[in-house]
């Protein structure tokens, strides 16, 4: 049986520097829907405002949130998750999705940090994300992040944390494939492998992404490249494994020209086509894994 999604096929994040190039009423085809993240816009009126909500009048949304912190040890923001959800409300968003990861303690961070790989943080996560998502009162799905520095006090490795606090949590699954590729890097694991040990059958949405180098030969996931080979080849691998899924193009900095954006939207588009028939959605075992292709097996190279 097909599974059915929120959203459907390629969408693009809809940056302010992308407003000159788009008009709401004559987006390119190839773009199915749109991704904000929410604090950006939450609080926006005036002319953008207007500019805003002709588009989600027009068109189908995701948010993308930055703030949540799920796996902070701060108490959660009930009056932000109010807001966030007359703002879900208002335009309409058909999904809502938010990172594996915290951004705040005693204060507010800028930066999206690792949460421990323990037990008590599987708990700790799931219920947060179980509150959220009664107040939201629609699914959170989660996202797997990047990250630099290896949590302290791992009980336990990245993917089995990740499938534990998605199995506790009961939620869907937001696939970024290139976060895998620049932690399967940074950390020297397969990328390959790591992905075909994902909870599969709760994916419901996907990033492609590109990133950058830093001169200590680490990879920075900035959003401010097109994505490369092998992380094209990471999203055929999923969409082979798991099924097709919608997927976004992510494009956060250094943007490009909208046309040189549409080339990797529409990249996405031919993916999903090709994999179109395949409606298998590999559930959280490894028993059907599939022929790994080679340029893949370099990914963590
Ligand atoms: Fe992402």
């Amino acid at each position: 049986m097909m599974k059915t999604f929120a959203v459907n096929g390629a969408g693009l994040g809809l940056r302010r520097e992308l407003l000159p190039s788009l008009e709401p009423d004559n987006v390119p085809e190839v773009i199915n829907f749109f991704e904000v993240s929410p604090e950006n816009w939450i609080d926006i009126g005036g002319r953008l405002g207007k500019i805003f909500r002709a588009y989600t009048e027009r068109h189908v949304f995701v948010a993308h949130g930055l703030s949540l912190s799920l796996g902070g040890p701060a108490p959660l923001d009930i009056a932000f998750l109010r807001r966030m959800k007359a703002f879900l409300d208002e335009h309409n968003f058909a999904l809502y999705t938010e990172h594996l990861s915290f951004c705040s303690d005693d204060r507010h961070h800028y930066d999206l940090y690792p949460i421990p790989f323990t037990e008590e943080a599987v708990r700790h996560v799931a219920e947060r994300i179980r509150i959220a998502q009664d107040i939201l009162e629609r699914p959170i799905a989660l996202e797997n992040a990047s990250y630099y520095v290896k949590p302290p006090f791992a009980e336990m490795d990245e993917l089995t944390f990740i499938n534990a606090v998605l199995t506790e949590a009961d939620c869907d699954f937001h696939l970024d494939v290139n976060n895998i590729y620049v932690n399967s890097f940074n950390h020297n694991y397969d990328a390959a492998t790591f992905l075909h040990g994902l909870c599969g059958d709760r994916i419901v949405y996907g990033h492609v992404a590109g990133h950058d180098w830093d001169k200590s030969g680490m990879i920075i996931d900035t959003h401010g490249q097109a994505a490369c080979d092998p992380v094209w080849l990471l999203l055929e691998l999923a969409y082979q494994t798991f099924g097709v899924f919608p997927t976004l193009l992510e494009r956060d900095s250094n943007i490009p020209p909208l046309a040189d954006l549409l080339v990797e939207v529409g990249h996405i588009a031919d993916l999903q086509r090709r994999f179109g028939n395949r409606s298998g959605i590999a559930p959280c075992t490894s028993e059907r894994i599939p022929p790994v292709p080679a340029q893949v097996e370099g990914a963590s190279a």
